[in-house]
């Protein structure tokens, strides 16, 4: 089966060119530029079928880093399985998702990695991909990192945050490091100082500060930009590649890029929800309303200017990815865990689908640039763990994920208007998108057509990922 994809204008990090392109089964075949004939002088006659992309943008399929289907979180599990989170994750145009395989401490992490193959096998309606969490680093989890790697699980996320779940003590974090120095995967970090935050969430539940709002409050930009900085400071020691996740304070961004400046193999992710939503506005939202917005690191303060900064860092390149880090919890009974006591409420945002839409939108708010856009939430990521170039770029010899953007065209995000996750409520609510995801192609094949869905779940293979195209 062959598809062109004719009169669009193709875009990647090197900027925005028309094109024709081919796809022949899963792969793309060639990228003709107008005039090129070299392939004969009318290919739509050949082909078995033809796409008008006049007017609109050919983008390589978004590849979302970071996800949690099925997460257990607070007691209870993230709502999207990966069945509804994948076929979310379509409708948006992301074609590759990474998820986190959760290592609990305690359990050998070869058994976490077979049960996340095991949840995700067979279920999905895109590609994707693990990276590993290590809950518990011990002589046995070190060594299983380095089995991991050939198995193309390159990448393994601690945690300085979640005392007595998660949490890693400096001296593992060191030792986890110094695993990854040693086989070349990329340390994740969670980086806020979660023995500080027990102390100050203590305070605050004591002196009878209960809403949602105080689980920003009470994890305050210090705790990450110390946590980020300390990070830093032992990836340095131990020379691993450092990827520090979610970033929400412009201070922390502030010691990545320092020590960008000193190359080292440092790097800094944000997501939708730090870019464009905040404390006073969803947050402190009245009575327990604001738990849709509990997730860590939080939500910070608008007045204090982190949502500008945060752009700017995205355009130099201090911050190199966005993904949504989409852990979806329900507002009835999951989060409402949390009536009375925030620290009880799910931590987790659910944003799978609405990625490349609101970040075009910072296209046309004039904030990036249409193709750093793609870069961040598509080409980086997929350099960045591994996948390159067989996603993240459309080149001949890469997969045939695709996505045709329409300018002219309008998303208008809501519950009842165009929610797929699987979630009792949008945290996206009535914002409006100047641009529209008309088409989204996974592997040669059509998943999403004109607000129809034409995917099915089984389609998504797993993808074993090399290590990071961008260490030194
Ligand atoms: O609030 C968040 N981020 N939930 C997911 C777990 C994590 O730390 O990434
Ligand atoms: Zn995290
Ligand atoms: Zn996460």
């Amino acid at each position: 089966m062959t598809t062109l994809i004719k009169n669009g204008l193709v875009i990647s990090p090197q900027g925005a060119i028309p094109s024709d392109v081919l796809i022949d089964g899963e792969k793309i075949v060639a990228v003709l530029t107008p005039g090129d004939t070299s392939l004969g002088t009318n290919l739509s006659a050949g082909a078995d079928r033809v796409i008008d992309a006049a007017g609109k943008y050919v983008i390589p399929g978004g590849v979302d880093a970071h996800t949690h289907m099925e997460l257990p979180f607070g007691g209870t599990f993230a709502s999207d399985t990966f069945d509804t989170g994948t076929r979310a994750a379509a409708w948006g145009g992301t074609t590759t998702i990474i998820d986190f395989a959760v290592q609990k401490y305690g359990e050998r992490v070869q058994d976490s990695l077979a049960a996340w193959h095991e949840k995700a096998g067979g279920n999905t309606h895109i590609d994707y991909s693990f990276h590993q969490i290590i809950g518990g680093v011990d002589d046995d989890s070190l060594k299983a990192m380095d089995e991991l790697v050939n198995e193309g699980i390159t990448s393994f996320k601690l945690f300085m945050a979640y005392p007595g779940v998660f949490y890693s003590d400096d001296g593992q974090i060191v030792r986890a490091m110094q695993s990854a120095a040693n086989n070349g995967s990329m340390i994740m970090m969670h980086a806020e100082n979660g023995l500080a935050i027990d102390v100050l969430v203590s305070q605050a539940l004591a002196a009878g500060n209960t809403d949602p709002k105080y689980h920003s409050l009470t994890r305050p930009w210090e705790t990450e930009a110390e946590a980020t900085n300390r990070a830093i400071m032992l990836a340095r020691m131990t020379g691993a590649p450092l990827y520090i996740v979610h970033m929400s304070a412009k201070q922390a961004v502030q010691v990545v890029q320092a020590a960008k400046n000193e190359a080292l193999n440092v790097f800094g992710e944000t997501c939708p929800q730090y870019l464009y939503l905040s404390l006073e506005e969803q947050l402190s939202q009245p009575g327990f309303e604001g738990a849709k917005w509990v997730c860590s690191t939080p939500l910070r303060s608008k007045a204090e200017g982190h949502q500008d900064e945060l752009w700017k860092y995205l355009r130099t390149n201090d911050l190199s990815i966005v993904s949504t880090d989409h852990c979806p919890f329900c507002f009835k009974e999951q989060k409402e865990l949390g009536l009375g006591n925030f620290s009880a409420i799910p931590n987790g945002i659910g944003s799978v689908e609405h990625r490349l839409d609101l970040l075009y939108q910072g296209v046309v708010d004039g904030k990036i640039s249409l193709h750093r856009w793609v870069e961040i939430c598509s080409t980086t990521p997929a350099r960045m763990f591994g996948l390159y170039p067989q996603k993240g770029v459309i080149a001949p010899g890469s997969d045939a994920d695709i996505v045709i953007y329409d300018p002219a065209g309008r998303t208008e995000i809501g519950f009842h208007k165009t929610h797929h996750m699987n979630m009792d409520h949008s945290a996206w609510e009535g914002f409006n998108i100047e641009g529209h995801v008309d088409t989204v192609i996974s592997r040669g094949k059509i998943v999403v057509d004109n607000n129809e869905y034409l995917g099915h779940m089984g389609h998504g293979k797993f993808i074993k990922r090399g290590l990071s195209q961008y260490l030194i």
